[in-house]
């Protein structure tokens, strides 16, 4: 069942504006913790602030658990949307101990014996025994788990997180990013969190919307994103990605130096293709199915090679190699394309590479 859902969201700042958020139609299932992201500017702040009611929405209509907090002209007030927010900052008391904190937020509606709620919530994020200290001798990681006790602890239909995980250094990020994944499914809880690191998204989310101009492009899980990005603009994002032309014919691709046999395509005609770095095999020798390269640019990165090589398309082809064979600048290699992993892309936002 949805618990958050957004139908026709709309916000502009000023009038010769553009869009910050564009039509926009999402919804988030009990449950679920789903991933906001987009390159900075693409509206994901916008998006998650109008959901939380600090701003207003031109159009769009937005409910909670069945209730509609936006429609038209009305927008319920954001103390009354039943939604707890975990800030990039934290935003904690500093003169308030971590109960304190914690207990502001709560009332009658949510638990008769506010002080149990806070030892529950404590004891949930594993701060139990931190009742009695002050956020400025937490831990990033700490106070990063008070902030979501407290967004927590009144039981609110949804959570709303803006970039959770940027203010942790990399080793702690790993690890606190699992704990908070794991502490909202214990909750329960409804999340939306807003990141514009994939890892995060990969990693921590059930689900993940990617926004570019404050229009949603694709929304599904991270494995459907990253094998099947529905344009160049999502397939980037998550990494690196091989992008081609090619016309299509009844199970071949034919590139401008050459052809990719057995491929699983109904469809015919000038396509764009796109395939992975790691899903390019190099052979030393020439193989059916593969096709001549010539090496531009080798480098070692201890797991991995990153070879770019030419084989006469418009730009040139980078792959992982884990093989034991150092490559260098100028040797012929011969690229195998795997077949099932070759993804027709929609050419919305880059028509000039398929024309
Ligand atoms: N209060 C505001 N007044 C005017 N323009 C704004 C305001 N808030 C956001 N914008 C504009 O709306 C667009 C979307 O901004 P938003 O902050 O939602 O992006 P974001 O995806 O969160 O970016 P970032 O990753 O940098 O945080 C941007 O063009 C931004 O300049
Ligand atoms: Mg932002």
């Amino acid at each position: 069942m949805e618990v958050l859902s957004i139908k026709h969201l709309s916000k502009k700042f000023g009038k010769k504006l553009k869009y910050a958020v564009n039509n926009a139609d999402l919804t988030v299932e009990r449950g679920e913790l789903l991933a906001l992201v987009g390159e900075s500017g693409s509206g994901k702040t916008t998006l998650l602030r109008l959901v939380a009611g600090f701003e207003e929405a031109d159009k769009g209509i937005i409910s909670i658990n069945g209730i509609t907090v936006v429609k038209d002209n009305f927008s319920m007030k954001p103390e009354k949307r039943k939604i707890g927010m975990v800030f990039q900052d934290y935003a904690l008391f500093p003169h308030l101990t971590v109960a304190e904190n914690i207990e502001f937020g709560l009332n009658k509606d949510c638990c008769d014996d506010k002080k149990a709620r806070v030892k529950e919530i404590l004891e949930m994020v594993g701060l139990s025994g931190f009742e009695n200290k002050y956020p400025h001798i937490l831990s990033g990681g700490q106070q990063q788990r008070v902030a979501l006790a407290r967004a927590l602890a009144p039981k609110p239909g949804v959570i709303l997180l803006d970039e959770p995980f940027s203010n942790l250094d990399a080793v702690l990020k790993d690890q606190v990013r699992e704990e908070v994944r794991n502490i909202i499914k214990k909750a329960g809880a409804t999340a939306l969190f807003v990141t514009h690191d994939m890892r995060d998204a990969l990693s921590s989310a059930d689900r993940i919307a990617i926004l570019k101009d404050g229009k949603i492009q694709q929304v599904g899980t991270p494995r459907e994103l990253y094998d099947k990005p529905v344009n160049l603009y999502v397939a980037n994002f998550f990494g690196k990605i091989n992008a081609m032309n090619a016309i299509a014919n009844k199970g071949v691709y034919q590139l401008k130096s050459g052809e990719i046999k057995g491929v699983n395509s109904s469809e015919n005609g000038q396509l764009l293709i796109a395939i992975r770095p790691e899903n390019v095999e190099i052979l030393t020798h020439k193989e059916e199915n593969s096709l001549e390269a010539k090496v531009l640019l080798a480098q070692y990165f201890g797991d991995h090679q990153q070879v770019h090589a030419d084989i006469g398309t418009e730009s040139h082809i980078v792959i992982h190699a884990h093989e034991k064979i150092l490559f260098q600048k100028g040797d012929i290699i011969y690229l195998r394309f795997n077949p099932e992993k070759i993804h027709v892309l929609d050419t919305c936002w880059y028509p000039g590479l398929a024309k």
